[in-house]
């Protein structure tokens, strides 16, 4: 599908392919030659864009780069930076109708931009902005920033929504929009593929195959689920993903976990991978287990679309996509044993795990659609002053 207008030019500050990135690789996608990408810095992000047939340039930060979620003030120099990228993110700006960040640094520089090209900006707020995901200050800061200058903020959940309003955010310029996913990637996988790509991981056929995906990060709950498998003697394990920020330092730990725990042979590391609807089709479960409420948690709606039974993390957005018990399982953030007893209900129940996949594919189809997302997203950047 096609947009006719509004023309947006989306800002995004990572080069790195998370999930904000990947869902405004569809979005950009669809908006086709009325939509235009300024990446704040280079990356594996930008061929996608450009396979895709979109118009990338990269203005990479400087000083700004440095600055954390966790960051209390921006230092005068991070502060010059914003000006300066702003500047050059200005002159991008020909028939655009609109700015729109992908990410709360990109917001910062839109709007520095938005004034000088005298455009409205939209920030796509796709992180729950609360402790201990964002300092106070931090909050603060963007909060007033958007209430002030954006023109609408688009959320990716009403958890995303509800923490920004929470926050002191105005809630008269917030439009949920969820993101929605294409099912064919899922519907190209069959049975054979699934079980050759199980083999040649060296899973034996009858052991149960559990799998995580997402970037390492503490509170993305990896450790959670190799605290689970310390207690399911026979369950194999693909973590997949990558530190995708700077969270070295987590990986090797997790590592150094599945060692201690004894789960090396069970517990596979893939890496960052590109074959995301293979594996979870390979596997017997997909698991989310986010520690910190999860923004949206596109792993659980692509879990839903490969048809495997998914267990998630009872918090933020989950609670708007999975229906516990009918669509999915829900366990307490951070719970490993009841992780484990969800794992092990699932395989004491193959006919039940099954018929709850069949009724989260059919709902992940119906309700996270990319044609809902793409006509969300084009209502919610038209028409602004
Ligand atoms: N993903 C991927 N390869 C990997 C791990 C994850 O392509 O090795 C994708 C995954 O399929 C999903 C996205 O990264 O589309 C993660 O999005 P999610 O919303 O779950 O979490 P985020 O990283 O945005 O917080
Ligand atoms: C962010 C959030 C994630 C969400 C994604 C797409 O990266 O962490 O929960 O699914 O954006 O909106």
């Amino acid at each position: 599908m096609t947009v006719a207008e509004p023309r947006a030019l989306f800002i995004d500050h990572a080069g790195v392919l998370g999930g904000a990135e990947l869902s405004l690789l569809d979005v950009a996608g669809a908006f086709g030659a009325r939509a235009e990408v300024v990446l704040l810095a280079d990356g594996p992000f930008r061929a996608a864009l450009e396979a895709r047939g979109i118009t990338v340039s990269v203005l990479p930060l400087g000083a700004l780069q440095q600055v954390k979620k966790s960051t209390r003030l921006p230092s005068p120099a991070a502060l010059a930076d914003t000006i300066r990228v702003a500047r050059r993110v200005a002159k991008h700006v020909n028939t655009h109708t609109v700015l729109c960040a992908n990410s709360q640094k990109a917001f910062v520089v839109a709007l520095a931009a938005g004034l000088i090209a005298r455009r409205p900006v939209v920030w796509y707020l796709r992180d729950i902005l609360a402790p201990p995901h964002f300092s106070r200050t931090n909050i603060t800061a963007a909060v007033t920033l958007a209430n002030l200058r954006a023109a609408r903020i688009i959320a990716n959940s009403h958890a995303t929504a509800d923490a920004f309003v929470a926050a002191g955010g105005s809630k008269a310029l917030v439009r949920v929009v969820h993101n929605g996913i294409d099912p064919a990637p899922f519907d190209a996988i069959d049975d054979r593929a699934a079980a050759a790509a199980r083999e040649q991981l060296g899973i034996p056929a009858h052991d149960y195959l559990v799998a995580m995906f997402g970037r390492f990060h503490e509170w993305k709950g990896q450790q959670v689920l190799l605290d689970a498998l310390a207690g399911l003697p026979d369950v194999h394990a693909l973590i997949v993903g990558a530190p995708l920020f700077g969270e070295e330092a987590f990986e090797s730990a997790l590592k150094a976990q599945a060692s201690r725990l004894g789960l090396d042979g069970r517990v596979h590391f893939l890496g960052f991978r590109s074959d995301v609807p293979l594996l979870m089709r390979a596997a017997d479960v997909v698991v989310h287990a986010s520690v910190y409420p999860e923004p949206f948690g596109r792993v659980i709606v692509e879990g839903m679309l490969a048809g495997r039974p998914v267990i998630a993390a009872r918090a933020g957005g989950v609670i708007e996509i999975v229906d516990d018990g009918d669509t999915g399982v829900l366990v307490p953030p951070g719970d490993a044993s009841a992780l484990a007893r969800a794992i092990g209900a699932l395989r004491s129940d193959p006919a039940g795990a099954a018929a709850m996949a069949e009724r989260g594919r059919i709902h992940a189809r119906r309700s996270f659609s990319l044609q809902a997302m793409v006509r969300g997203v084009s209502d919610a950047l038209a028409g602004l002053e």
